[in-house]
């Protein structure tokens, strides 16, 4: 029981550990093109992310098993236009809640039931960055370019002091 559970909880380690990389490449590009609502809810979201590392990370620890830190993939996808972070990004979501989902089932079969709960409520946060992001791309495709103009004014307004 407790071998595969370790096996599990060192598996999403290594997806949180890929999600906080590429949020933060995601942070940074467009805090570089001044887009600041996007810039931080990446960043926001790459937190979150890091804290969901932090819980799964104490529950092997508990297991007597040890914390792998490894990534599933080696590097970030170079995304610097914004509709396609966010693409992306929702589809690292919606693949994070399938196999959370999965492995909660799986530790529950093993008679994990901590783990199991761990894996329900990684969920729940997933598929809220999951809605998050889809709101995202929703403004995107309403409002088009203007959105992301907006972004960019409201920086330089703060910057400026809104030309008062
Ligand atoms: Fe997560
Ligand atoms: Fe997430």
């Amino acid at each position: 029981m407790k071998e595969k559970s370790i096996e599990l909880l060192n598996k999403a380690v290594a997806d949180e550990l890929t999600a906080v990389h590429q949020y933060m490449y995601f942070h940074f590009h467009c805090d570089d093109q001044g887009y600041d609502l996007l810039a931080n809810l990446f960043r926001k979201t790459a937190i979150e992310e890091m804290m969901h590392i932090e819980r799964l990370a104490e529950r092997i620890l508990f297991l007597g098993g040890d914390v792998d830190m490894k990534v599933s993939k080696d590097d970030v996808e170079k995304i610097h236009d914004v509709r396609e972070m966010l693409d992306l990004a929702i589809k690292m979501e919606e693949s994070s809640a399938d196999d959370y989902n999965k492995w909660a089932n799986e530790c529950s079969q093993n008679n994990d039931s901590a783990s199991k709960k761990l894996f329900e409520s990684l969920v729940d946060d997933e598929e809220r960055h999951f809605d998050q992001y889809d709101d995202e791309i929703a403004n995107l495709k309403k409002f088009g370019d203007n959105y992301l103009a907006l972004q960019s004014i409201e920086r330089s307004k703060n910057i400026g002091g809104g030309g008062e």
